[in-house]
Formats: C-alpha cells, sequence, structure tokens
C-alpha cells in the first residue's frame, strides 16, 4: 500500500475522475442553495439535488467533486471517541443519468486498488440485501468471493437525505487486520470495533424522496458516491485515526501549544482537545462561508460549535479568548485548497472573536449557576434539572442546551427538554408576536413550488413593463378554480409576464391586469424557488376566466423608484467595500420603493466620517453618469471580469451581471436603471447593528430625496417663524437661545437652593422632643421625590440627633421620605418601618433601609393624620 497524505489522495482521486471523462467542480459552499430542506451540506451530493432529480441541467453528466461537508448529529460524541467528527471533505463522483453500477463498481475497484494501492485481499464490501446485480458485480466481474459481500437491509445499505435523491448503496470496506480487531468470530464489516473502516460509499440513487415520504423513481437512475477523505487518508497513512493524520495532527499540535497540555495522556484532556480541533475547522469554514452565529438555524449551529469549543478551552486551561487565532492555523493549512479562506481571513477571525467575547463575559457566570444547581440536584438526591433552569441558563448566559446536557450528562444527569422547548416556544412565540404577523397568503413558497411545478413562466419585464398575455393558471383559496368573481382575490399565473417576482431583495411588482371582460388588480408578485411567477390579484370589475388572453401593466413609477433604489443598492455595496475594505459582503438587501436597507458584514460601527465617504462616493458615482449594461454570461467570465458573487455557490450556467461603468460589476436578477443619473440622489437615513458583526444602512433615493429635502426646508420654515428668525440666521439664534437659556436654568437653580435653605429653616424650627427624641413632621406641596429627599438630607445634617419625616401633597397624591440618624437607630428606631405604617393611612405603601426611607400615598386628605402617627410609632419603637 502506497503512503499517501490528504491533498494527494485528494488529487489523486480527481485526476483519476478527470480522466474518465469527468469534470472537476470546486466545492460548493456549505450553505445550501434554494433548498430549505437542509441547513448545511452533509454530502457531496447535496449541492448537485437539482441534477438528479432533472430540475436543472448539469454541465456535464459526470461531475466529480471534493466537498467541504458539516454533520452535526452526533456533536456530543465528537471529542469522547477519536472517529467522530462535524466536518470533513468528501471525494465523490456522480453519473446524473448516464452510467450505473457497473462503472461505479468497476471505478471504485480500480481506484482503490491501483491508485491507492491497497492489496485486494484487504478490501471488503456490503450491499442491499436483495441487490443481486451489484452482488453479481462484485463477484463475477471484480472477483471478490462471496464470504467478503455481506448483504445488510435498509438501516445499513439504503441512503437517503430528508428529502431528495436516494437509493440502495453498496460499501466498501477496508480490514486494516486483526491487530485493530475485537477478535469475536463473528467480527466483520459492520462491526463496532476499529479493524473494519467503511471508506467509501456508492449509492445507486434511483430515487426521489419527498416531503411525504413518498419514494418516487427517478427518470434516469444516477450514481452518487461519497468516500470521507479524512478517513480514507488515515488509512492510507496507517494512522490509527484522524486525529493523527498529517494536516489534522498539525492543527492538534497547535491546540496543545496554545493549551499547554499534551495529547495522549489524559482521558479529559484528549476529549477537550479533540473537540477543539475538530469544531475549530468547521468553525472556520461555516464563517468563511458566510454563516454568521444566531439563535437560530445554521447561525445556531455555529454558535453551539464555538461555544462548546470555548467551554473546552476552559477546561483544558486556557484563559480567555482562543478560537479566533486558532482558526488562522486552519486558513494556513487549508488555503491552498479552499482560498476562499485567506480571502476571508480577516472576516474570519473578527466574527468568531465577537462571538467568543460575548460568550467570554457570561461563561463563567453560567458555569458557576450551573454547578450551583448540580450541587442541589445532587443534595436532594434529583437527577433531572428543570426546563426552566436549563433555560434561563440559554438565554441569559448563552449556554446553548447541548452544553448543558453535556456537562450534565459528566455527572450522570439530564435536563427536562420537554419543558425547556415549551419554554423556547413561548419566547419564539411572544417574538413573533412582537413582530408584525400580517401574512398575505397561507401558503408557503416550499408548498407553491411543487404545487405550480407545471407551469412555465417567462420573465420578460427586463425590457418591457406591459405585455399581452395569456392565462395560464387561476387559483382561489389554494384551489385551482377556472373563473375568478368581482371582488374575489386569488393568483393569475401568465405565459408570460413584465412582473417582476420578488427576488434577490427585490420587492415584486403591482399594477393591473385587464381582459375582454374585466379588470383586475396586482397586489404583489411573487416567484417559486423553480421561477414561476405568480400574481395576486384582486378582480375589480367583471370575472376573469383561465386561459383568456389578457392585457398586463406594471406600475412604471414604482418599478422606477425600485429600481432607482436597487441601483443605489449596488453602488453602496462598492463604495463600503471601498471605504470599510474588502471584508465588507452582502448580508441580507431589501429594495422597495420608498427606500433601500443594506446589511452587511463589519464589526464596528460606521463612523461618521465614514458614513459621509460612502455617501459622497456614490453621489460622485452618480453625477458621474455612468452607464448601466447588462451582461449575461458564464459564471467563469463574470468571475474573470471581476464581478461581485454573493454566497453563491461556485458554478453556475449562465449568470446574469450588472456593471456600473468600471466602477461596480455584481451578480444579479433585479431590474436597474439605464445610467446611474437616473438614481437622482442618495442619501444615508440610518446606520444601525442587526447581529454581531451584521450592520445595516438604509437610505433613500431620487423623488424620496426630493421630498425629504422639502420637509427639512419646510421644518427649518416652521422653525425659524417660531424663533422669529429668517432662515438665514436660525443657527445663530437657536445658539443665543441656548446659552440664555443655561443662563436662566442656573438662576432657578440658585433661587431654589434659596427656597430650600429658608425652607428647612422654618421646618427645622418645628422640632420637638418626646421622650428626648427630636421629632420633626412636615407636609409640602408638589414637591418631587428627588426634591423630597434632599430637604429631607439637608434637614437631617441640621439635626443632630433625631427622627424626620416630610410628605409631599399633590392633588390627588402623597409621596413621603423619613430619615433616622445613626445613633438613633441603635435605639430601635428604624426609617422603613415608621413609613411604611405612616403611608398605609393615606392608602399607600413603601419602605426602605433604618437611616432612609420613602413611600407613597393616595389620599391628600389623611396627611395631616397620618404625621401624627409618627410619634406614636416612635413611642411603640422605644419599647
Ligand atoms: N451521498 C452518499 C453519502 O453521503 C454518498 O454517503
Amino acid at each position: 500500500m502506497k503512503k499517501m497524505g490528504l491533498n494527494e489522495i485528494r488529487n489523486e482521486f480527481l485526476d483519476f475522475f478527470q480522466e474518465k471523462n469527468h469534470l472537476i467542480l470546486p466545492s460548493f459552499s456549505l450553505v445550501p442553495k434554494n433548498d430549505k430542506s437542509l441547513l448545511l451540506i452533509n454530502a457531496g451530493m447535496a449541492p448537485l439535488k437539482p441534477y438528479f432529480t432533472g430540475d436543472s441541467i448539469p454541465p456535464n453528466k459526470r461531475v466529480a467533486t471534493c466537498q467541504k461537508c458539516v454533520r452535526t448529529g452526533d456533536i456530543e460524541n465528537v471529542g469522547k471517541t477519536d472517529r467522530h467528527a462535524t466536518f470533513f471533505e468528501m471525494l465523490g463522483n456522480f453519473s446524473f443519468g448516464e452510467y450505473f453500477k457497473d462503472e461505479a463498481i468497476e471505478w471504485a475497484w480500480e481506484f482503490m486498488t491501483e491508485r491507492l494501492e491497497i492489496p485486494r485481499e484487504n478490501i471488503w464490501v456490503t450491499i442491499y440485501f436483495d441487490d443481486d446485480e451489484a452482488f453479481e458485480i462484485w463477484n463475477k466481474k471484480i472477483k471478490i468471493s462471496k464470504e467478503k459481500i455481506i448483504r445488510l437491509g435498509k438501516e445499513d445499505n439504503f441512503w437517503e437525505l430528508e428529502v431528495g435523491p436516494g437509493g440502495p448503496c453498496s460499501e466498501i470496506y477496508i480490514d486494516r487486520g486483526e491487530e485493530y480487531g475485537c477478535g469475536k468470530s463473528t467480527c466483520k464489516p459492520g462491526c463496532e470495533c476499529d479493524r473494519y473502516v467503511e471508506v467509501w460509499n456508492l449509492v445507486f440513487s434511483q430515487y426521489d424522496k419527498d416531503e411525504y415520504g413518498n419514494y418516487n423513481p427517478l427518470p434516469n437512475p444516477n450514481i452518487d458516491t461519497g468516500m470521507g477523505l479524512e478517513r480514507i487518508a488515515a488509512v492510507m497513512e496507517g494512522a490509527d485515526n484522524i486525529f493523527e493524520i498529517g494536516i489534522i495532527n498539525d492543527l492538534l499540535k497547535e491546540v496543545e501549544k496554545i493549551s499547554g497540555e499534551k495529547y495522549g495522556k489524559d482521558k479529559k484532556v484528549d476529549e477537550s482537545i479533540r473537540v477543539i480541533t475538530d469544531h475549530i475547522r468547521a468553525i472556520t469554514f461555516l464563517v468563511s462561508d458566510g454563516v454568521l452565529p444566531s439563535n437560530e438555524g445554521r447561525g445556531y449551529v455555529l454558535r453551539r460549535l464555538i461555544r462548546r469549543g470555548a467551554r473546552h478551552g476552559k477546561l483544558l486551561g486556557i484563559d480567555g479568548i482562543f478560537l479566533y487565532a486558532l482558526s488562522e492555523k486552519v486558513i494556513q493549512l487549508w488555503k491552498e485548497e479552499y482560498t476562499e479562506l485567506a480571502e476571508n481571513e480577516e472576516k474570519i477571525k473578527r466574527i468568531i472573536k465577537i462571538e467568543e467575547e460575548k460568550f467570554e463575559e457570561t461563561i463563567d457566570q453560567g458555569i458557576n449557576i450551573l454547578n450551583k444547581y448540580i450541587e442541589d440536584m445532587e443534595n436532594n438526591n434529583e437527577k433531572t434539572l428543570s426546563g426552566d433552569k436549563a433555560f434561563k441558563l440559554y438565554d441569559t448566559y448563552g449556554f446553548p442546551l447541548d452544553l448543558t446536557r453535556e456537562i450534565l450528562e459528566e455527572k450522570a444527569l439530564k435536563v427536562d427538554e420537554k419543558e425547556f422547548n415549551i419554554e423556547m416556544e413561548e419566547q419564539r412565540e411572544r417574538a413573533r408576536n412582537a413582530r408584525d404577523g400580517s401574512k398575505r397568503e397561507a401558503w408557503g413558497k416550499d408548498e407553491l413550488t411543487s404545487r405550480f411545478k407545471e407551469f412555465k413562466t417567462k420573465f420578460i419585464g427586463y425590457t418591457t413593463t406591459e405585455s399581452n398575455s395569456r392565462i395560464i393558471g387561476l387559483f382561489k383559496d389554494e384551489e385551482k378554480v377556472s373563473i375568478l368573481k368581482n371582488g374575489e382575490k386569488g393568483i393569475i399565473i401568465l405565459d408570460e409576464t413584465p412582473f417582476y417576482g420578488e427576488s434577490g431583495g427585490q420587492v415584486g411588482d403591482i399594477g393591473v391586469i385587464k381582459g375582454q371582460n374585466f379588470e383586475s388588480k396586482v397586489l404583489d408578485t411573487q416567484k417559486t424557488k423553480n421561477n414561476i411567477i405568480y400574481q395576486f390579484v384582486e378582480v375589480e370589475s367583471g370575472e376573469i376566466k383561465n386561459g383568456e388572453e389578457v392585457f398586463a401593466r406594471v406600475d412604471r413609477t414604482r418599478r422606477k423608484d425600485i429600481a432607482r433604489n436597487h441601483s443605489a443598492t449596488h453602488l453602496l455595496h462598492k463604495a463600503l467595500k471601498d471605504v470599510l475594505g474588502n471584508h465588507v459582503n452582502q448580508a441580507g438587501s431589501l429594495v422597495l420603493p420608498d427606500r433601500l436597507r443594506f446589511d452587511f458584514t463589519h464589526y464596528d460601527a460606521v463612523t461618521k466620517k465614514e458614513l459621509d465617504k460612502i455617501e459622497e462616493i456614490v453621489n460622485k458615482k452618480i453625477l458621474e453618469g455612468l452607464n448601466v449594461s447588462v451582461i449575461e454570461t458564464s459564471m467563469d467570465e463574470a468571475k474573470k471580469r471581476g464581478a461581485i458573487a454573493l454566497f453563491e455557490d461556485k458554478y453556475k450556467e449562465d449568470v446574469r451581471v450588472i456593471e456600473m461603468g468600471s466602477f461596480s460589476k455584481e451578480f444579479c436578477g433585479g431590474t436597474h436603471v439605464d445610467n446611474t443619473s437616473n438614481i437622482g440622489l442618495f442619501k444615508i437615513v440610518s446606520e444601525s447593528s442587526i447581529a454581531s458583526g451584521v450592520r445595516r444602512i438604509e437610505a433613500i433615493t431620487g423623488r424620496k430625496v426630493y421630498s425629504h429635502l422639502k420637509y427639512m426646508e419646510e421644518e427649518i420654515d416652521s422653525i425659524s417663524n417660531i424663533l422669529k428668525s429668517n432662515k438665514d440666521n436660525v443657527l445663530e439664534k437657536v445658539k443665543s437661545m441656548s446659552e440664555e437659556i443655561k443662563e436662566k436654568e442656573r438662576e432657578i437653580q440658585s433661587l431654589k437652593s434659596k427656597v430650600a435653605s429658608s425652607l428647612s429653616e422654618d421646618i427645622l424650627e418645628q422640632k420637638h422632643s418626646i421622650e428626648g427624641i427630636n421629632i420633626i413632621t412636615y407636609k409640602v406641596k408638589d414637591m418631587d421625590m428627588n426634591s423630597l429627599r434632599s430637604l429631607g438630607d439637608e434637614i437631617k445634617n441640621h439635626l443632630e440627633s433625631g427622627v424626620v419625616v416630610l410628605a409631599s401633597v399633590s392633588e390627588n397624591s402623597v409621596s413621603f421620605v423619613s430619615m433616622v440618624t445613626k445613633d438613633l437607630i441603635n435605639k430601635g428606631l428604624h426609617a422603613g418601618n415608621i413609613i411604611r405604617e405612616v403611608a398605609k393611612v393615606t392608602g399607600g405603601g413603601g419602605g426602605g433601609r433604618p437611616d432612609m426611607a420613602q413611600a407613597g400615598g393616595k389620599d391628600p386628605s389623611k396627611v395631616d393624620s397620618s404625621l401624627e402617627l409618627v410619634e406614636v410609632l416612635v413611642k411603640e419603637s422605644l419599647k
């Protein structure tokens, strides 16, 4: 057997399949595109699903890739064993309806035995229990003896995702020799021990599983294979496990260095070192592909990985944050194969750092609290932590549930997850209610995608805003109908449409659709995942019949406003990169008629100066009157031209690039102005943070800037009117007025203190003594609590020893303060107790410290009698 490292095997594999006429594609992003069924790419075939199902035409019928993958299904085992990992690379060769079992098996065999030079006798295979065809190929053609071909059931040898292509499979195992085995006589592929390593899965993809669990046969059977690169590398390097192979071991050594711990000496230490070594790879690649930590979806996967990694850092005794620095090592080790890592280096480090810092603030406190819970549980002999406690750890201290679960499991305890989920759901419900819940339609996009599958629509709205079209689909209340009557709302699908369906952040068009016998208003236009455009309409007169010829017209003024905002978004994107740096990437955008919103990755607030600069550049480019051209080309060509792609897949047949002079080049399917001068003017109206590392800019253009200017002008007019000045010197006027006001305030302040000291003199005269104790009670009018307290302090300062109770009476409320000097506290007097009883008389309540307390009351007419109570209370306290 040859000795080969990770990179050599990867190259050998791709070369081999290139020789077999496969198109080699680079790894796709970890973030799935147009696939809601999947959080993260977890297999080589996942980004290629539409080619298997026939929804898209593949660039070549044979493709091979090395795909980055993340699987977090058994994250709690990562670290505990040396076999589990969340991040891995998968080698795969794929046939989209072309070659099938024979070639897949023969080539796999050829690659294993001739390229990797794995001894034939060490190879075993498994097949789906009734797949006689695969058996024949392995046995007759390849000549593997029948004892080494094991038939297994659906559990092991049927490969599928939640939804999408799948089918029976055949797996290739390598026998590493007896020394790795358990020694049992029954030991063979499938055994739990380390002797037989499963390295390559050949899937004969014949079905497309839908969301209802039906296996729909595919028109052409496909081949999907997957070989874990790290696993095969471990075999080829003769390493015991993936953590010992060259490049991963280099990373592990870095973890040793940072922590000052040694691998292989202590079980617990090893576990933490493995967790960090594995997680940092997943973290680095996820952030590089545009995932940001959040509380939902893939953002939450990332957050869990970072926080789990951070906690194991604490267990290793690492002081403070470290993951962001460690990501540098990952970048360094993998940047040749994954060039995006170096491009995104700064972004990767800063985003990880922000998330680490955030958790760093609460992790110690959270761990202390959790330890306290554990102690209580152990003392009370309880085994389950309540869901609300786990939720508190999540909500206040940022502990993902599985982190809490894992820490508890270390002590053989568990969490009431049902209760936790209820709390979580309640919180979501609150958040949902807080948002605008108005939903236009009960249908989700996914549902519509399969519902509208039969239709084909063509968008002709780039060049026109009107068309004569035909209705090819009519729907009402989720049902297909042949007629839509006056006053009813529904959906129209046209064969050709000038209406833009909401996508790429740009909202859908509105307008009218008219026929011989009807008129309808288009309220909105949307688009399914496979680009079927549909119009939401309301019939204003007559009735619509399915199949009829109609005239469609987009609201042109609104469309133009939208185009201005969309084109301005591109200028803004480029200006942001120019001013803030290349790490700025679009994280989301919304293009509306009256404003635009642009979310982007950046770590600090954008300063006023930077904002000014950005705004200035955009306006400069508007005034330069740059020509806006639309270029339809291939992805490669577009990249060569230097177009900015979003978190796009790396391969796509045709793309549309919008170029504005030579300033901005961006992939985009939206509608734009012809020349940047049509944007008119651009004004930023706000800049804010929406998540850690993500900022948002809102801006306006064209007509909206004009109305904004008008509004500002009118405001200034009204201000000058009120100030009785003219527009030109309104600023001067305001400055001098503000000086005047300050001066007046100083005067008021000094008058107030004069009044207060003369008032306190009056009050001090009320002093009388009961059983040797000085008592002062006094009633004032309309004083707020702060002033009342200051007055109390003033009096107390003049009183060596005594009790003060002051009341301030307003129209229908009363405020009290009471104060007791130190010497009397020792005699049993307590300001809080006194005030409580006093306030009660007026229907109120309150309390406080022994030396000072305050309270509120309700009934002003009872104030005198309440103050009389003070003497009685003092006497009682003295007893
Ligand atoms: N899709 C198959 C797997 O992931 C090859 O195992």
